[in-house]
């Protein structure tokens, strides 16, 4: 075989953009899996639907429709009700990676990247070869159409078929074709997903129309917005190398030591000269621009010897207690539950994270299975339902790891269901799919806390309802027999036997005193009555 020479060799040498990268590793984006991938792009679309209303102060409506069109084909429709996006930058914030609003910023929102959109954008486009189509507001009585699409080499966008619309439009309207996908109801299906998002959000309003065109709506369990986070600087403790030369190349400062103290928070010019001492050969003097990964990568080494100040944890917005009972309340309707809120704690040394959990029983709690019932762990991270992943979540881990038969609870057959949200600016995710939480020590310890807490919450009504069920049995039995009896002992005595009867089921109900509450006893059928009455 003739050699080949380096310069024949590279004449193939190509640069590769962004979006040929993910279109070659679509599974980083979550499009891995039919009914997965199909539950990514909802999820995309109506996470930037929230974000975008809650930036503009505007209460979420969202519908969202899917139509079968082919074997593992489907077209997805998101509408929702907020600022929409202005004509010049549509193209550029759906088909160009790495695109955005958001991900200067450093606060507790859902979309961060500059990612989500485009991803959908690029996963229709390389499954159906089509377009997506879009209708956006444009400001009072005017709107626009487009369709848009991807240039994967360039990372560029698309824009054709615009049209200028007149009328009176709301907020931002995407529709797209998507294959390999499919729709399933189960656990990790869209249903679940967006049932899970009424949960976490109730100031949100759902409607679902599904492929068999049937419509299920959340509806909106509070009409007041949620708090909005407040931006804040990164804390050292919370970077990785490559978060470092990220933010050391796009900073304007002149100096490395300038770079740190304007930059991130807690970091005083005293702290920099402890990191100066810890970091020998890094020359703080240098051009930020010119930060190289081995450089980087002893600085992250400083910032874990050094000692910090917690960062702030008033940039954690929780759900809130309040409105977690409301939304539980809402869509699970159950006979009981118990809310928690915790104060905020630290992992890794410094990042502040609050867990909120809730137990719920009865009512449309945990599944229904063929047996009765089985509980439900529903998972969130700033609000996002986690639907995938659960074995590598520190979510599941906790939960699995509390003695549930203390609290009277068993999740193999009771319709019990346990929520639990973890709320903080750098949420430590276990993967690029952003579907678990990693299992970090201290997130573990605390999430277990907290849902104990709320199991010792509806402990004792699971104990006094099993308790109950006991002797209601145990009455009705008994009040079987009273009939046969008096009429024996009336044969025996010659006494009136209805009057006998009247005076044994009077007995045994003193025995029962707590027999009033759904026993089915003779009393309790009075009492139903007289309430269905007076309620007419
Ligand atoms: N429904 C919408 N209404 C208004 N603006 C939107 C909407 N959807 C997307 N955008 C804009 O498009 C940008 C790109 O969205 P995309 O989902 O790609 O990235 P992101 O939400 O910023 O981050 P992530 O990759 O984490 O989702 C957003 O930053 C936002 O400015
Ligand atoms: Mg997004």
């Amino acid at each position: 075989m003739a050699e080949r020479t380096a310069d024949e060799i590279f004449k193939e040498f190509k640069e590769h953009s962004i979006s040929e990268f993910f279109k070659k590793n679509k599974q980083m984006l979550g499009y891995s899996g039919m009914v997965r991938s199909l539950v990514t792009v909802v999820h995309e679309y109506v996470t930037n639907s929230l974000d975008a209303c809650e930036e503009a102060g505007i209460l979420p409506d969202i519908d969202v429709t899917i139509t079968e069109v082919g074997e593992n084909k489907y077209r997805v429709k998101v509408s929702d009700n907020g600022p929409g996006i202005p004509k010049k930058f549509v193209g550029k914030a759906l088909a160009t990676v790495l695109a955005g609003t958001k991900f200067h910023r450093y606060v507790q929102q859902r979309g961060q990247q500059g990612i989500g959109a485009s991803g959908c954008t690029l996963f229709a486009q390389v499954t159906t070869g089509k377009p997506i189509h879009v209708v956006s507001s444009a400001g009072k009585g005017k709107g626009y159409e487009c369709k848009i699409s991807l240039n994967t080499v360039k990372n560029t966008p698309n824009v054709t078929d615009l049209v200028d619309l007149d009328g009176d439009f709301k907020g931002l309207s995407i529709e797209g074709e998507f294959a390999e996908v499919k729709f399933e109801n189960s656990d990790h299906g869209v249903y679940e997903y967006l049932k899970r998002t009424a949960l976490s959000n109730p100031h949100v309003q759902i409607r679902f129309i599904d492929p068999t065109a049937k419509e299920h709506t959340f509806i909106r369990a509070v009409n007041e917005m949620p708090e909005r986070s407040k931006p804040t600087l990164p804390h050292p403790l919370g970077l990785a190398v490559n978060d470092l030369l990220e933010f050391a190349h796009l900073t304007q400062s002149r100096k490395l030591s300038s770079f740190f103290v304007e930059t991130f928070a807690r970091t005083t010019s005293n702290k920099v000269s402890e990191l100066k001492e810890i970091a020998k050969t890094v020359d703080f003097d240098k051009d930020p621009h010119q930060l190289t990964w081995p450089e980087a990568e002893e600085l992250i080494k400083a910032i874990r010897q050094v000692k910090w100040i917690a960062p702030d944890a008033v940039s954690i917005i929780p759900i809130g207690e309040e409105r977690i009972r409301f939304a539980l309340k809402n869509i699970l309707d159950p006979e009981f539950m118990h809310v928690v809120e915790r104060k905020p704690q630290v992992f890794k040394g410094g990042i502040p994270f609050v867990i909120e959990a809730a137990v719920a029983y009865g009512g449309k709690a945990g599944y229904s299975t063929e047996q009765g019932a089985s509980g439900a762990i529903l998972r969130f991270a700033n609000r996002v339902p986690l639907l995938f992943d659960a074995g590598n979540c520190a979510i599941t881990e906790a939960i699995k790891g509390v003695e549930w038969k203390r609290y009277n609870i068993d999740l193999d057959s009771q319709p019990v269901s346990i929520f639990v949200n973890m709320s903080s600016v750098h949420v430590p995710y276990a993967g690029v799919g952003k579907e678990a939480v990693s299992k970090e020590e201290e997130i573990i310890a605390e999430i277990k806390l907290a849902v104990m807490e709320a199991a010792r919450g509806v402990q004792h009504f699971i104990r006094g309802k099993e308790h109950a069920s006991f002797e209601a049995g145990r009455y009705k039995a008994t009040m079987r027999y009273a009939k046969q009896i008096a009429g024996d002992v009336a044969d025996l005595t010659g006494e009136n036997a209805e009057k006998l009867e009247e005076e044994i089921e009077k007995l045994v109900a003193k025995h029962y005193p707590r027999m009033k509450d759904g026993d089915g006893g003779k009393e309790d059928e009075k009492e139903e009555a007289a309430a269905e009455e007076e309620e007419n």
